[in-house]
């Protein structure tokens, strides 16, 4: 059964992650409502894209905090001042204490713009085209006390082509994140996310069919 969940996304940068969410929203494709948009940087751009849909947002800086345990309060007290049930980590750029975990236990996303638990940590992307991988993609997952180790609850494939860059490689894996973000909240609107320890079972949805690929296709050899 679906219920509308509220959210408070966390951002540090441009927010397309976040853009995403709120079109899925406005669309009605997305059962839930963003009580709050957090940043720890003033200059985000998605705190404009919060903005002009009319969404609350605050600035937190690192500043205002003696301490990690200290700023990690204030965004626990901001996240439930807004009732917030499910925290989107959607390109915060900061590590999260046990604090702040356990005070959203496996109700806390994050997005990794590579396959977890391949090149976790900063830049991914660049992490997995230096390596010179011929797949990546991205992976929603539950945030726990590690690096990008939590729980995985969706992850998406791209290719790697010969002619990529950097960008080029980026540039697909996003809009691969902006379809598995939305669908990841969707699953967990609908109570449809059952963690078993390292695992995420998605309750009632398809057995996709077999179809493995290969890059650079096989009907090369
Ligand atoms: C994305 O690549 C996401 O995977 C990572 O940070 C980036 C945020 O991009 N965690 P945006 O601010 O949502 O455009």
């Amino acid at each position: 059964m679906s219920k509308i969940v509220n959210l408070g996304v966390l951002v540090s940068g441009s927010g397309s992650n976040l853009q995403s969410v709120i079109d899925n929203i406005e669309k009605g494709t997305l059962p839930a409502r963003i009580r709050i948009v957090i940043s720890n940087n003033p200059e985000a751009f998605a705190l404009e894209r919060a903005r002009k849909h009319g969404i609350p947002v605050a600035v937190i800086t690192h500043g205002s905090s003696n301490s990690r345990q200290e700023y990690d309060q204030k965004l626990v007290d901001t996240l439930t001042s807004h009732d917030v049930e499910l925290v989107v980590l959607a390109g915060f750029m900061r590590v999260l204490s046990p604090l702040f975990l356990r005070a959203f236990p496996m109700r806390i996303m994050n997005i990794h713009p590579a396959v977890l638990p391949s090149f976790p940590g900063t830049h991914g992307q660049k992490q997995a085209f230096d390596y010179g991988v011929k797949f990546s993609g991205c992976t929603v997952h539950f945030a726990d006390e590690g690096i990008d180790t939590g729980p995985i609850i969706i992850q998406a494939i791209v290719p790697v082509y010969d002619t990529d860059t950097e960008e080029t490689l980026s540039g697909r894996i996003l809009k691969e994140e902006h379809r598995i973000y939305p669908k990841a909240i969707k699953l967990y609107a609908e109570g449809r996310l059952q963690v078993e320890g390292r695992k995420v079972r998605v309750k009632d949805h398809p057995q996709p069919e077999e179809s493995p690929r290969h890059n650079p296709p096989v009907s090369e050899f």
